[in-house]
């Protein structure tokens, strides 16, 4: 029993699986070419139609099997879902000459979906054609200040439609309207995520069968799961860490002890020389990011020759990870995390990425079924590229020097003031910008630190962590005293966004 999304290609179709399963129901996405019968394989209690960029004027917008409106399923259509469904039905749109995009509040709303709800309602909306008139004998349930037809709902209620995005955090009241939604269409709530374990556990297996898995592992919360993951699955793997010289202060030696503790077999590899040489004189985040992924696929090649053959290889990458290195929907790529932004075409490997469509959180809570260690599991994030995009400008050995030992005295701090799990993620960047101080009346010309600590749910959205004052005190202090080459530290306030959570 499931619910089937078809994707309409929004940037947000992973959202609306997550908030579906936050909902405790089961849902599939399957492309807009999916045909009746093979959506029908998956037992469907109500269909989602993702909302896109796309246009119901314009030819080559995605069409989708009529049979899919015959079938008597319920349906919820998403914003150009929505149009779709007023399209088909016979009711007319509106090319809009311009975007609205950003949030909108419903002046006027009632109906199914809003049931339960009452006062103002924030919205998120982007589109840029309405609709003019819904079908015969449908109802108009909402509007916004902008646009009168918000929402939508057939006769007899098995088709409803909204011009908004119920999944985005933008629109507070969406896992609300979602939940009506499924409701109204009984589906079934009984998924959990035993069985999201389960299904990752069956999914491995299938793929695998006997072949081997060379699993690349940065000893970070993904990537340890996953290693837990193959275990539990049964398939035959390796573990490679790679140290890249790019980690911080102590970490290698705590990564390599924690993983052999929990059985992993583990390979390291010492690399710390190569990935500096092919840093050397490069200054631009997403050079640095190319170099490294280049680097990092250099050695697994060499390790897949040494220690092979290995048919796939296995990375801990979640969904944050590629909607922010691929883009869609007219979004650019933000960043190209390396194990999703550069592999070559002639890899001689398949990838094995199962956390590919989670979001942190829920590696997190696999991480718990799993029975990772909490310190693995409420570890902060850490990023591939390491502390090569904390440092801005070149990196140099001198500099990964300053910024451990400056990073290493903050995350210490956070850990004392029993902070450390109340944030998502708690970083120091070195700027190469140097300022003028004085200590012991003499003259001191140092580097400019930046603290950063944030709050966030998946690390799409982020907002900066208002830590007391005491200790931001007692942190810059100690950096100034111990780390004499940093002469400032400051403290960021930026959410994300619009900044995003690296500087780089
Ligand atoms: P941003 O900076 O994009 O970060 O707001 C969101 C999350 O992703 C991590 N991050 C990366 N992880 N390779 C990675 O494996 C990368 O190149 C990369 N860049 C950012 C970041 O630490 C945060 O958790």
């Amino acid at each position: 029993m499931s619910v089937v999304i078809l994707d309409l290609g929004s940037r947000y179709t992973q959202l609306v699986a997550r908030r579906i399963r936050e909902l405790h129901a089961y849902s599939v996405i399957l492309p807009a070419t999916a045909s009746a019968d093979e959506i029908h394989n998956y037992q469907p209690e109500a269909i989602v139609l993702s909302g896109g960029p796309a246009s119901v004027f314009d030819p080559q917008s995605p069409c989708l099997d009529p049979h899919i409106f015959s079938c008597g399923l319920p349906i919820l259509g998403i914003d150009y879902g929505m149009q779709y469904l007023v399209h088909h039905f016979g009711g007319r749109e509106e090319r809009g000459d311009r975007r609205e995009y950003g949030p909108a509040h419903l002046t006027r709303y009632g109906g199914s979906l809003f049931s339960g709800l009452s006062g103002d309602i924030q919205v998120w909306v982007s589109h840029a054609d309405i609709v003019s008139e819904p079908p015969r004998g449908w109802r108009v349930v909402a509007e916004t200040t902008e646009n009168p037809v918000a929402a939508v709902e057939s006769a007899d209620g098995r088709c409803l439609g909204v011009q908004f995005h119920p999944e985005v955090a933008h629109t507070p009241a969406g896992a609300i309207i979602l939940g009506n939604f499924l409701a109204s269409a009984n589906v079934s709530r009984d998924w959990t995520s035993e069985h999201s374990l389960d299904l990752l556990v069956r999914g491995v297996r299938e793929r695998v069968g006997d072949a081997r898995v060379l699993l690349a592992t940065s000893g970070g919360v993904d990537s340890s799961t996953l290693a837990l993951l193959l275990a539990r699955a049964g398939v035959d793997h390796t573990a490679i860490f790679v140290d890249h010289g790019l980690l911080r202060l102590g970490e290698p030696e705590e990564v390599e002890r924690t993983l052999r503790d929990l059985g992993v077999n583990l390979v390291t590899v010492e690399a710390a020389d190569r990935f500096l040489h092919a840093l050397k004189g490069i200054s631009s985040p997403e050079e640095k990011r190319r170099a490294i992924g280049r680097e990092f696929i250099a050695v697994f090649e060499e390790k897949a020759k040494e220690l092979g053959p290995f048919r796939f290889l296995a990375q801990g990458t979640v969904y944050p990870d590629v909607i922010e290195s691929t883009g869609c929907e007219g979004a650019g790529v933000i960043k190209s995390h390396h194990n999703v932004g550069g592999l070559p075409e002639t890899f001689g490997f398949q990838l094995l990425e199962p956390f590919r469509h989670l979001f942190k959180d829920e590696v997190r809570e696999i991480a718990r079924l799993l029975e990772l260690p909490d310190a693995i599991r409420r570890r902060h994030p850490f990023p591939g590229p390491g502390l090569a995009i904390r440092i801005l400008g070149e990196v140099t050995f001198k500099r990964l020097d300053i910024l451990r030992r400056a990073e290493a005295l903050f995350i210490r701090a956070l850990k004392e003031w029993g902070l450390y799990n109340e944030i998502w993620q708690a970083l120091a960047v070195l700027t190469p910008v140097r300022s003028v101080g004085v200590i012991e009346d003499e003259r001191h010309y140092g580097y400019v630190l930046a603290l950063r600590a944030v709050t966030s749910v998946d690390g799409m959205r982020a907002d900066w962590f208002p830590l007391p004052s005491g200790l931001l005190d007692e942190v810059a202090r100690q950096i100034i005293r111990r780390v004499p080459k940093i002469g400032r530290v400051v403290y960021d306030i930026t959410s994300k966004p619009p900044g995003t959570i690296e500087w780089e």
